[in-house]
């Protein structure tokens, strides 16, 4: 539980200084009474034994955590060329749930496959939770591979970039006081200046499917590619409500939502 609590509270402080809307909408909550209660995060990865779910998966188990779906219930995104899964506390509901995805890079063409080679090979050990709340890339990046990437697939050319960290945090709609429902977060989101994720329509999601979500736009951040500096989309905001599906609050995820949701991190 530790381990559980320096993890979160490391993913947080590490998410708000490389997103700084995020870091703003919370301060903007703040003025209106409202306290922030995470529903999930979400982090991005690769599929392989030395950083795939199943890596990622044992530690969050040594933590505390429950997997939730069976091998044969986890989300796939066939077109993006993901699968996905998730962790939950069997106990606390106010602990966000972990979200993690991996590229099945060997399904995707042979320069993403390349690109994604190199990476694992460059990393020095398997990975470790906390390296999430690291910035951990241990690679260098070059612009014509990082645009020949996105060119096949975002999240690849995102994880090339960026490296190993939290991609997003999600209010819980439910928690809030005032802004009780995503249309209502919505409006104040953009009262407040920022920019929502419109992919599909700003709202994602209906009540009868157990959890309605919104999002930002990532943010964008000037990273040091071998050729120099280049602005790049990083991370964004998420919102998210969940209903009641046969008497209990829903707690799954919705693929084709979610599918959308990916899009935020768009160049
Ligand atoms: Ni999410």
């Amino acid at each position: 539980m530790r381990d559980l609590g320096n993890f979160l509270s490391s993913a947080w402080d590490n998410y708000l200084d490389t997103t700084p809307q995020a870091m703003q909408i919370v301060r903007r909550f703040g003025e209106q009474g409202e306290k922030i209660i995470n529903d999930h995060i979400a982090l991005r990865t690769l599929s392989h034994a030395s950083c795939g779910i199943e890596t990622l998966s044992a530690q969050f188990e040594a933590m505390g955590l429950t997997r939730a779906l069976a091998s044969k219930d986890e989300y796939h995104f066939s077109e993006k060329k993901l699968r996905a899964t998730y962790f939950h506390h069997p106990t606390d509901s106010s602990i966000p749930k972990i979200f993690v995805s991996e590229l099945l890079f060997k399904q995707l063409p042979g320069p993403v496959q390349e690109t994604c080679e190199f990476m694992l090979s460059k990393l020095p050990r398997s990975i470790q939770v906390m390296d999430f709340t690291q910035n951990w890339r241990p690679w260098d990046i070059h612009k014509a591979q990082y645009h020949r990437l996105a060119k096949f697939s975002e999240y690849a050319a995102w994880v090339y970039a960026l490296g190993f960290r939290v991609n997003h945090f999600t209010v819980s709609v439910n928690h809030l006081k005032k802004a009780t429902s995503v249309e209502l977060v919505n409006k104040w989101i953009k009262e407040w200046g920022f920019s929502l994720n419109e992919e599909g329509g700003a709202i994602k999601g209906t009540p009868l499917q157990g959890l309605v979500q919104s999002s930002t736009l990532a943010d964008r951040m000037t990273l040091h590619f071998k050729e120099g500096q280049e602005t790049v989309p990083t991370c964004y905001f998420e919102f998210a409500q969940r209903f009641e599906l046969g008497g209990r609050l829903y707690q799954g995820f919705i693929p084709s939502s979610a599918d959308k949701i990916f899009e935020s991190t768009k160049r």
